[in-house]
């Protein structure tokens, strides 16, 4: 890729892919959700905003859209501790879920929401995934995946490092020694 920032080392995902596989995802989603009177879409930010505004704008079924926000301790690093900044704005009751979320690394962040919602009550919880880490120590089964990727830091699509490279149409691997010098 031209003029790639000294920050990354390589683009791991093209926009064209991304674009591709979320048009798929959608179609999928929408094929899957065909009975459901409407589809609850819960965005988490700050990553998921992008990647949730794709994939809701391609989506053939009745859906709404509401957001959380989490912020983990720690600038740049998947620490495990979560903390809820923003809680959804209605109950979620009957409704069913589908939870975007921009990547699941170990899937502490996924398995403590995946718990939370529950524990509300919905109709069902699925969960979808820009992208996943192969080295999820919990092996969370994840219903919607877009790409499976190596254990190295990605930024772009939405994806950060200490809130940088989130705008990024495609996602990159961040040069480790960016990342060192971070955590
Ligand atoms: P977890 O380890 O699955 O709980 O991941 C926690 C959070 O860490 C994710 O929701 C992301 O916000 C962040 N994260 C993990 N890996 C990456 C990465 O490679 N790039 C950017 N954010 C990441
Ligand atoms: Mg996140």
């Amino acid at each position: 890729m031209r003029h790639l920032h000294t920050d990354l080392e390589q683009v791991l995902v093209s926009q064209e892919a991304i674009q591709g596989r979320v048009s798929e995802l959608a179609l999928q989603i929408s094929s899957d959700y065909q009975e459901a009177e409407r589809l609850l879409v819960i965005g988490v930010l700050k990553g998921a905003f992008i990647f949730a505004a794709d994939l809701t704008r391609q989506l053939s079924i009745p859906h709404v859209v509401d957001f959380m926000a989490l912020t983990s301790y720690g600038r740049s690093t998947s620490s495990g501790e979560v903390r809820i900044v923003m809680d959804l704005r209605e109950p979620i009751e009957n409704e069913h879920v589908l939870l975007v979320e921009d990547i699941v690394d170990s899937g502490q962040t996924m398995r403590y929401l995946d718990r939370l919602l529950k524990d509300r009550n919905p109709a069902s919880v699925r969960t979808c995934v820009m992208v996943k880490k192969h080295g999820d120590r919990l092996k969370l089964p994840i219903d919607y995946v877009g790409f499976d990727i190596a254990d190295v830091w990605v930024v772009g699509y939405g994806l950060d490092y200490a809130d940088r490279h989130r705008t990024l149409p495609y996602i990159a691997e961040l040069k480790p020694e960016v990342y060192r010098k971070l955590v």
